[in-house]
């Protein structure tokens, strides 16, 4: 149960597969790792880096205004502890940041494991009642009406808002990132879908919003709200917004305006608003859209293959039962899907909105922090090989308070802004970046960079790119400006306790592959398998700056490997973490990361690390989810902890007709995706 010490003794899974199965690979993300990273571009090599970082050292030398580029974890501006009262929850127990809990052992078990002194509960199900009148689920009697009233599949993002009133009440909304038909129907015929089935996996894309409360024993318990609960499926009308509605590129024959799109899907990671609503990423959308190859035009075709979209039929067909997923009948209908969407649960009847202003590309989510000055300022991961990650910055200013107008106001601050995306500079000499991922002579992984501004509204500033080719085509437009190539950005997540942002950089198989950009000091592994962790500092924590200082803050995979790094604490003392994923902070501001793909050959899980102070790097990890499952969402509240088990049970050689996991329900049953709370026993 105590792996600290054990973890010295983890072998090496050296040649072992991450551990994802070919069916989450499949169904996720339309298999994007088995083929060619979509970025062609010849963005910056490694030569160009250094070349770069010869011109920028002068400037850092003349300035020195760069609040930790080039120097020691110590000189991180200090953020004293808070100094709280004892709490409940994982976050406030003594020593160690608060995180006083013995960590869990990596394992393969077909369970949710938590530390000794803790205990969790299911809270919601796939197929359990979102709305009051939801049938009850049954597994062999699926359809889509009951599928739109119930919790949907593969759950992956999880926030709480707050619900005034009696009571400690929140709406709680969850993603539906994506559907495994093979696991939701027996006899599946990927050849012969039905119609019905089609429609079940319609229904069962999107979100879910539901009323939790606490009960009085202390335990959140889902609500059958009629006022409150809903569902958001492929069907469910958003709003365009921002520079680009109404785009030639938006327009279809069913919105010849090209303001309204029907659904959201893929929808991955994402944020709550300081304003109290719900930013969703759509992610994994070319997986889709059949018939790429017939688009004979050029340049419509290029910007299908920047992203990914591929020829021939989809895997889950759906172009046979509605023409806009046919890119040869709807080309732009793929232009629709791909951006971030936000969703405000105070609001039942009002559309989602999609934001047009934060770009299009595979987005995993969006945070948002209020910067001094008023702006809003969100952070974004475009998560895939070779991508690269952006910022907006809002023209309008955050107003605080709760009244109508202060949120009518705030619900329109992403409509207007600039995009930007980041250029990243190492600051140590090229030769000791060598790929293996050993630290080089300065002791971190470090350097500065740059927010380089893509569009401000309706003025573009990429040559040959229109604002509205910027939005929609933000990939291609990136590349013309040299963005940094990254190791699949995933969740990008600014601290509000010391400004900076996080991002998990989940891993890289392709990366120093043949005519592939080789590392950086950045992205400093060759086939960077196990990924890393970025801490970013804005200019004077100034979160609308365009200059930063940056330093890998983990480098994951085995503590025993000469190749991985834990903000430099011990790493005799920490936990193994693989493939970080999703990022949340606790109140007293310790990281907390989640797992996608563990590929030391464990479980996925969800870790806490201290920032500041002594503990700083202290990986311990805090709960283990089902094999085959990924863990998701995390919400850290002071008594309780969420997280997403998505996908439980997706091993090789799994289906409906062949369990390899019955979590959580036990017995012979099929294994669903599920929200699981951890409370202090
Ligand atoms: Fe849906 Fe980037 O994980
Ligand atoms: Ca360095
Ligand atoms: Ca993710």
């Amino acid at each position: 149960m105590v792996p600290a010490d054990e973890s010295r003794l983890l072998p090496l899974f050296t040649g072992h597969p991450p551990r994802r199965a070919a069916d989450t690979c499949r169904y996720r993300c339309g298999n994007a790792c088995a083929h060619e990273a979509p970025n062609t571009s010849g963005n910056p090599y490694f030569g160009d880096v250094v070349r770069d970082v010869v011109n920028r050292r002068s400037v850092l030398r003349a300035g020195a205004v760069l609040a930790f580029a080039g120097a020691g974890a110590a000189a991180l501006p200090s953020v004293a502890a808070a100094d709280r009262g004892p709490g409940h929850g994982p976050g406030h127990g003594p020593g160690h940041g608060g995180l006083g809990f013995q960590p869990v052992a990596p394992n393969t078990l077909d369970a949710v494991v938590v530390p000794p002194g803790y205990e969790q509960d299911v809270l919601i199900r796939w197929g359990d009642p979102v709305l009051p009148d939801a049938p009850a689920w049954e597994f062999t009697n699926q359809t889509a009406a009951a599928q739109a009233r119930q919790f949907g599949y593969n759950n992956d993002f999880c926030g709480l808002v707050p619900l005034p009133g009696r009571g400690e009440r929140y709406l709680m909304v969850s993603n539906h990132e994506y559907t495994s038909e093979k696991y939701m129907f027996h006899g599946w015929d990927p050849a012969d879908p039905t119609r019905e089935q089609t429609e079940i996996g319609w229904a069962a894309h999107g979100l879910s919003v539901v009323v939790v409360e606490r009960n009085r024993h202390g335990r959140l318990e889902v609500r059958l709200d009629r006022h409150y609960n809903r569902r958001i499926t492929m069907t469910t009308p958003f709003t365009v917004r921002g520079p680009a509605a109404g785009s030639a590129y938006l327009r279809t024959s069913a919105d010849p305006a090209g303001r309204t799109v029907l659904g959201t899907k893929n929808n991955c990671a994402g944020g709550v608003t300081p304003w109290g609503t719900i930013l969703s990423g759509e992610e994994n959308i070319n997986q889709y859209y059949a018939n790429a190859d017939a688009v004979t035009d050029p340049v419509a075709r290029a910007r299908l293959a920047r992203y990914g979209f591929p020829g021939g039929a989809t895997e889950r067909k759906w172009e046979r039962f509605d023409k806009r997923f046919d890119l040869a009948q709807e080309p732009n209908e793929a232009n629709r899907f791909g951006w971030i969407v936000e969703i405000d649960p105070l609001s039942p009847g009002e559309n989602p909105v999609k934001h047009t202003a934060l770009g299009r590309f595979k987005h995993e989510g969006a945070n948002v922090i209020v910067a001094r000055d008023g702006r809003v300022v969100a952070y974004m991961g475009d998560d895939e090989r070779f991508e690269y990650l952006y910022k907006f910055v809002s023209d309008g200013r955050f107003k605080p308070g709760g009244s109508r107008y202060a949120r009518e106001h705030n619900k329109r601050l992403l409509d207007s802004g600039t995009l930007y995306v980041a250029r990243f500079t190492g600051d140590s000499p090229a030769a000791e970046i060598d790929g293996s991922g050993r630290l080089p002579s300065d002791g971190e992984f470090d350097g500065s960079g740059e927010w380089v501004p893509l569009a401000h509204n309706l003025t573009s500033f990429v040559p040959g790119f229109t604002a509205e080719e910027v939005y929609v085509f933000a990939r291609a437009a990136a590349d013309t400006v040299g963005a940094t190539k990254m190791d699949r950005p995933e969740d990008v997540e600014p601290s509000l306790r010391n400004r900076r942002m996080y991002a998990a950089l989940t891993n890289n198989n392709e990366r120093g592959n043949p005519g592939k950009e080789g590392p950086t000091e950045v992205n400093p592994r060759v086939r960077n398998r196990h990924g890393h962790v970025l801490e970013l500092e804005e200019r004077r924590g100034d979160n609308t700056a365009t200059r930063f200082s940056w330093r890998l803050f983990l480098v994951c995979g085995d503590p025993a490997a000469e190749g991985t790094y834990f903000g430099g604490y011990d790493k005799s003392q920490v936990s193994p973490i693989s493939c970080p994923d999703n990022l949340a902070f606790d109140s007293r501001g310790n990281l907390w990361v989640s797992t996608d793909g563990n590929a030391l050959g464990f479980n996925d899980g969800l870790f806490a690390v201290p920032l500041e102070g002594p503990e700083r790097g202290h990986v311990k990890q805090f709960l283990t989810v089902p094999a085959g499952g990924e863990t998701c969402g995390p919400v850290i509240e002071d008594d309780f902890v969420l997280v997403s088990v998505q996908h439980p049970g997706e091993l090789d050689g799994a289906s409906a007709d062949n369990p390899l996991s019955h979590w959580p329900d036990g017995g012979d049953s099929q294994p669903r995706a599920s929200v699981v709370a951890v409370y202090r026993s």
